[in-house]
């Protein structure tokens, strides 16, 4: 794409603030990056905006849980963000946030103009509501089993094993992920997005728009064809997000206000400039070009378009998308080691390498990329170290030695004329989004004047005609000057250090017409050396190193839960759950606290005194603003609830199924006490079919109630 209007806003996909950045959200951070930096460098009026994704339900619950408001969660987040994107020279013009005054304007302004132009309607639907926890449940919020091939514990929207999609309500004993309890389904009032209307306009700007790749355009094509189903664009609270206007407890979808945030961060970087976000977004004198992974096309080329359609903005000109990041072959993966953070990265490589090599991998295409470490190591050692920076070591050197670092005159002007030419080849790469093809074409380039200082041999012409030695180098040099120009977008840190060293600054795409002579450079030294192989750390591994121990397998089963007898020393309601008990428990060695749901069932003086069975290695939580330690096993038929009862064992006591053991088991998830089979039968009670006991005989269960113990 080389059609620019005079100011070109150029987007990455905004991150969740509840995640670190890893290595492939840096793949596009990059991917943008070198672009804008390219676009700035041929002297377009270009600049990059990004913002955290601040919104949604997961940001709410993790914040809750770990007792902070949303606010400050993500407050946290964008730090250490920002310091992550600083670290691998991502340079945002305005970083923002989609939790901020310009957003919620947007937003608001957004949705009202499409409300007034009738693109809008509300909708009473069927959810998956816990009681408990007092919400309905997003997708990633309930489990249960795939209402199709019957695995269990898949989420509420598709299923792992079989693929089939389906809504939170057809899961077959479904249970809440935060809580484990049963949910119920409850009718809510949404708010809906006529996408549907907008296909004909969606068919007719993606055939007109023809910046687009042909594949992604055929994809949305076949989409829009297939039939567009309107969109649900609210979400009832509890929620972390901007309040519908006149609305008790409803809220935007985070997918709403989520792009407008690129809208936010325009504002926020037009502060103090002569020109508005108005004039970018509403006005036909700009180019907005959003780089994206090809998870999230449905997204920006669906419903976003539309929304901007239906509010008369400024539809982009340009959806840049790539493919998913593999690591050596495969997918990313957390216990090959392989799913790493930035950070992470970091301590294995300069940031600037890896830069490098997304470079030298990155078409306009929605091909994956494979970082495969062996491959990354040959690239930097062959190409950037032995190529590049060898040309530039070698020939400033040679200056320093033997012309006291002082250019004369170019001897060779039909060489100097190839290698501009060549450069705007490289040129057309870069803006034809073909990074890998701009890294190979300055490859040429540099084996040109590597293979020029070779075959003029200077070391021996000094000694015959030290004058056209000095005009052999000179023309190296320029070479040198119009690599560290190409190099600028992909490794800034780089051609930063050889300009410095050839005495030149701020060097623009312009200088590669520019020519150096009569010139005194600042004098060389070695920027690069050669990498050695990256070893990653499986996980876990780092501390068997360290311990030299055995590396722990996850104990299954019930050798999975860690029981012990606990009595009830305090009964206490919840101050804001109905059914929920605060209790106070002894466990022999140790006092905790718990959140049972078990007001409903028994009156608390029946509780007081209570030994109950209590899984303790369950991770904390907080239920409603209250910590939670541990769980106490109840059996629930349904419409009564019993709990475990082992009233002959003191406090503290171990409680085993049939021998098993899970004294000392590391810390687990409500999906993991989810996953297994917990049942009530005549009076006693199973774990995967074995019955649980301690040395005084088998726990009993209050009331004798048969089923599920939750
Ligand atoms: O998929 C994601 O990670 C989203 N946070 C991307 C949002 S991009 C834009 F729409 F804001
Ligand atoms: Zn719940």
């Amino acid at each position: 794409m080389k059609e620019f209007k005079k100011k070109v806003l150029v987007t990455s996909a905004l991150i969740y603030a509840n995640n670190s950045v890893h290595i492939g959200h840096l793949l596009e951070n990059t991917q943008t990056d070198i672009y804008v930096r390219f676009l700035k460098l041929r002297g377009h009026d270009a600049f990059y905006c990004g913002a955290e994704d601040t919104h949604g339900a997961p940001i709410e619950i993790s914040a809750a849980k770990q007792g902070v408001t949303p606010e400050q969660f993500i407050a946290k987040w964008a730090k250490e963000h920002e310091e992550d994107y600083k670290r691998y020279l991502i340079d945002y013009d305005s970083y923002y946030t989609t939790h901020s005054p310009e957003n919620r304007h947007y937003t608001e302004f957004i949705f009202k103009r499409l409300q007034d132009a009738g693109h809008i309607y509300t909708k009473d639907i069927e959810l998956t509501y816990c009681e408990n926890c007092k919400r309905y449940l997003p997708d990633r919020y309930v489990k249960g089993t795939c209402p199709k091939c019957g695995a269990k514990d898949q989420y509420g929207d598709v299923c792992e094993k079989c693929g089939a999609a389906y809504s939170t309500i057809d899961l077959v004993e479904p249970y809440c992920s935060i809580c484990g309890s049963k949910p119920i389904r409850r009718p809510s009032r949404h708010y809906f997005f006529r996408l549907n209307d907008f296909s004909d306009k969606l068919r007719a700007w993606l055939n007109s728009n023809k910046n687009l790749q042909p594949e992604i355009r055929n994809q949305i094509l076949s989409w829009v064809d297939q039939g567009l189903q309107d969109w649900c664009i609210s979400r009832d609270g509890p929620y972390f997000g901007f309040k519908i206007p006149g609305e008790e407890n409803k809220y935007f979808y985070v997918w709403l206000d989520a792009p407008i945030g690129y809208m936010a961060s325009t504002a926020h970087y037009c502060k103090g400039k002569n020109f508005t976000a108005e004039d970018i977004w509403l006005g036909e004198d700009s180019t907005i070009v959003h780089v994206i992974g090809k998870d999230i096309i449905y997204f920006h080329l669906l419903f976003w378009p539309a929304v901007l359609m239906g509010s008369g903005f400024h539809v982009p000109d340009n959806i840049v998308v790539h493919g998913f990041l593999n690591v050596n072959g495969e997918k990313m993966s957390k216990s090959r080691g392989t799913f790493l953070t930035g950070r992470e990265f970091a301590d294995l490589l300069d940031p600037e390498l890896l830069r490098y090599f997304y470079a030298a991998n990155l078409g306009h295409s929605m091909t994956d990329i494979d970082l495969d470490l062996k491959t990354l190591q040959d690239k930097v050692n062959n190409e950037l170290v032995s190529n590049i920076a060898n040309l530039v070591y070698r020939t400033l050197s040679f200056l320093d030695k033997n012309f006291d670092s002082t250019v004369s005159t170019t001897l060779n002007k039909e060489l100097l004329a190839d290698v501009a030419k060549k450069a705007e080849g490289v040129s057309d790469s870069y803006y034809d989004y073909n990074f890998r093809e701009a890294v190979a074409k300055t490859l040429e380039i540099s084996t040109l004047g590597n293979r020029y200082f070779q075959d003029n041999q200077p070391w021996e012409l000094v000694k015959t005609d030290k004058e056209k030695a000095q005009r052999v180098l000179t023309d190296c040099v320029n070479i040198v000057k119009t690599v560290a120009i190409l190099m600028k977008p992909i490794t800034p840190v780089f051609a930063a250090k050889v300009e410095e060293q050839l005495g030149l600054t701020a060097l623009k795409w312009a200088d590669v017409d520019s020519v150096v002579e009569n010139h005194k450079i600042a004098g060389a030294k070695i920027i690069l050396r050669k990498i050695d192989p990256i070893v990653l750390k499986k996980h876990g591994e780092a501390k068997q190193e360290e311990k030299n121990e055995e590396k722990p397998t996850k104990p299954t089963g019930a050798a999975a839960l860690d029981l012990h007898v606990a009595v009830v020393t305090e009964v206490n309601d919840h101050p804001q759950a109905d059914k929920l008990y605060v209790l106070k428990i002894d466990l022999g060695s140790e006092q905790r606290q718990l959140c049972a749901g078990l007001k409903p069932y028994y009156p608390k003086e029946e509780l007081l005194g209570k030994h109950l069975v209590v899984v303790t290695n369950l991770k904390s939580a907080k239920l409603r603003g209250e910590l939670s330690q541990g769980m106490l096993l109840a059996a629930d038929s349904g419409s009564v609830v019993g709990v475990l009862n082992a009233s002959d064992s003191p406090a503290g006591t171990q409680v085993t199924a049939e021998g098993i053991s899970g004294k000392g088991a590391p810390q687990i998830e409500i999906g993991d006490i989810a996953a297994l089979t917990l049942e009530a039968k005549a009076g006693k009670a199973y774990v995967n079919g074995k019955l649980l006991g301690t040395e005084k005989g088998p726990v009993k269960v209050d009331k004798g109630i048969e089923g599920k113990i939750r």
